[in-house]
């Protein structure tokens, strides 16, 4: 790359925000990103009146840059996500890992809790929420159970607590749950939107994987860690599962993307098959 392209973002100004995206979310933005950067932060850099990417760099890292950190991130993150994605976990999860869980007394004096830690706009929370939901109605009558959305993006947060979807966008619903789970919107039958004893079970707050105080509180038997360690690198990961394995509680279980293997003891989790661990203990 030339250290100053013709369309304004010289390979500094790439390196200084890719570092300042390191630091602050963990998402790592490859040297060969300007055309990236330029797509998702050349208008905000004109609409603050900034004539320059360096200037914009300059801006966040100045004491009044606080606010547009947030902005930044925004513009940075990638949200694709969708209803039972990789399949294959949530039918493990249904079959094996919430009975084994069940066995053992989770969800019957306590809620069992799931969280979601990249939550996007709520699809593989609501995913799990549904297998939840079924299991209590049948096999497991009585079940306690109670999920948790975050993400590091407030953008998604809204959506995913109104809990409204297109009707394209659920096709990989299996058709039982879709009628259990969700209603037609009376005024537009092209949205749908999750029951609400679905809705009052579930509960959406902003955190930063990276922050470990950003996650105070979260104590959860499944976790769902998936799409989101392809962002950033080695140390950061690492940050970031260490964060993430100390709310699990012990025996509890964690579920990756397919393309992101763990060394999983390094982390006081065995591997049960590709892309879920079980932690320790318990
Ligand atoms: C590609 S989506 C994956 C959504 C969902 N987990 C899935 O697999 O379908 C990645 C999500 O991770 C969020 N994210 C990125 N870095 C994060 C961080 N440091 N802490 C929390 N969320 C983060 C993004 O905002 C985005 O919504």
């Amino acid at each position: 790359m030339p250290a100053q392209s013709g369309s304004g973002i010289s390979r500094s100004d790439v390196l200084r925000l890719a570092a300042i995206a390191l630091r602050e979310s963990g998402l790592r933005i490859d040297e060969s990103k300007a055309d990236f950067l330029l797509a998702r932060l050349g208008s905000r850099i004109a609409e603050l009146g900034l004539s320059s990417f360096s200037d914009y760099a300059a801006h966040l890292e100045s004491a009044g840059g606080g606010g547009e950190m947030s902005r930044f991130i925004e513009s940075i993150t990638t949200h694709t996500t969708e209803f039972f994605r990789e399949r294959a976990q949530y039918d493990w999860l249904a079959a094996q890992g919430i009975p084994s869980l069940w066995s053992a007394g989770v969800g019957r004096s306590r809620d069992l809790v799931v969280w979601s830690a990249a939550c996007s706009t709520g699809q593989e929370l609501y995913s799990a929420a549904m297998i939840l939901e079924d299991l209590a109605l049948r096999a497991m009558r009585g079940l306690r159970w109670r999920g948790i959305g975050t993400d590091i993006s407030r953008a998604v947060l809204e959506p995913a607590a109104l809990a409204v979807y297109r009707i394209d966008e659920i096709g990989a619903i299996p058709s039982g749950f879709r009628v259990q789970s969700l209603l037609h919107g009376r005024r537009d039958p092209r949205l749908v939107r999750f029951r609400p004893e679905i809705r009052r079970r579930t509960e959406w707050r902003r955190a930063n994987l990276c922050v470990a105080g950003d996650l105070e509180g979260i104590r959860c038997d499944v976790i769902f860690l998936r799409n989101v360690l392809i962002y950033s690198d080695a140390e950061m990961r690492r940050r970031i599962l260490r964060n993430v394995v100390a709310c699990l509680q012990p025996a509890g279980y964690l579920l990756t993307g397919h393309s992101e293997p763990i060394e999983a003891a390094s982390y006081g989790l065995v591997s049960l098959r590709p892309s879920v661990y079980r932690k320790a203990g318990g």
